[in-house]
């Protein structure tokens, strides 16, 4: 694939050393401030992803910087952010354990910073969408924010709405993902806006959330309901002193999935056999019972 060059409002992510790295927006005749100098925009266009850029000015400051195309785990570091997020990794497994890619219709609540919305908004392109909803208007502005930050407008709508008590118009969507404090209250309602096969995502910071929502689910007739947590460590890699780094964040989430079925009996099985009718093999039964 050919070099990508970067043009004017493209969004990079500009790293000075390893604590140093911001996402900025590439603004036409503009220049970015940093305490290491001065990055003038209009010497980054035209250069491919992957450039270096110095800090201005050059005698006094002359700092190199790296100028790389933002990956989804970097927007979700570096965004703005007030409520908790989804960390890229537990976001990963939600794309592959939900199925959520290229064209898919995904209901999201709640919103919060947007970082979770911002990672589905670029997996559903060209023709998915994500309807993600609020009910705090902090949130709402946030999440807005960085979805146009991400240039993901045209994938993903931010409203209002409370997905406990409102009616809302979706009909077959392929996935409903849930990161709010009482998921287990919006099952039976959720249950009305997926496909058949579609599947539920649900976040949850504690076991408690978990066993609530699991226990609703099993209520509501869905099925494939399994939770999992992820412990990510990185490492640390040097000449004779490579391990896992020594600071780690130990918990994140749980992420519990499960899938809509349209359940029916099964009128071949129904009778259980009788005791009676088990095979002995030299006075042992093959299954449970009593001589
Ligand atoms: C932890 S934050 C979500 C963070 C988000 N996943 C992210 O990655 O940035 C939880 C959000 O759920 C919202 N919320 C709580 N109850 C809700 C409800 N009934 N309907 C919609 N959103 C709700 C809260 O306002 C809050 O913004």
């Amino acid at each position: 694939m050919a070099e990508e060059m970067i043009k004017k409002n493209d969004l990079i992510y500009l790293i000075l050393d390893n604590r140093r790295k911001w996402l900025v927006t590439v603004k036409e005749g503009e220049e970015f401030q940093t305490h290491k100098g001065i990055i003038k925009f209009d010497e980054i266009i035209g250069k491919p992803f992957g450039s270096v850029v110095f800090s201005q000015p050059y005698e006094t400051q002359g700092y190199k910087f790296y100028v790389l195309k933002p990956l989804p785990s970097d927007y979700v570091i570096h965004m703005s952010r007030k409520t908790q997020i989804i960390y890229p990794e537990d976001a990963g497994l939600i794309l592959v354990y939900s199925g959520i890619g290229p064209g898919s219709k995904v209901i999201e609540a709640g919103c919060g910073s947007g970082a979770l919305t911002c990672i589905l908004g670029n997996y559903v392109r060209p023709d998915g969408y994500i309807y993600s909803y609020d009910i705090r208007e902090k949130s709402l502005k946030r999440a807005l924010r960085n979805v146009i930050k991400a240039n993901l407008q045209d994938f993903v709508s931010i409203q209002y709405g409370d997905i406990l008590i409102d009616d809302f118009e979706h009909t077959n969507v392929d996935s409903v993902v849930l990161d709010m404090p009482q998921p287990w209250k919006a099952i039976e309602r959720i249950k009305t806006y997926l496909k058949l096969s579609g599947t539920l995502v649900s976040f949850s910071p504690t076991i408690e959330q978990v066993k609530k929502t699991t226990f609703a689910l099993q209520e509501n007739g869905f099925y494939e309901i399994n939770t999992y947590e992820l412990i990510k460590r990185k490492f640390q890699v040097k000449e004779n002193a490579t391990h896992p780094e020594v600071r780690m964040i130990g918990h994140t989430g749980y992420m519990t999935f499960a899938r809509k079925i349209k359940d029916i009996k099964n009128p071949y099985r129904e009778k259980k056999p009788k005791q009676d009718e088990f095979v002995k093999l030299n006075g042992m039964p093959l299954r449970g019972g009593e001589e």
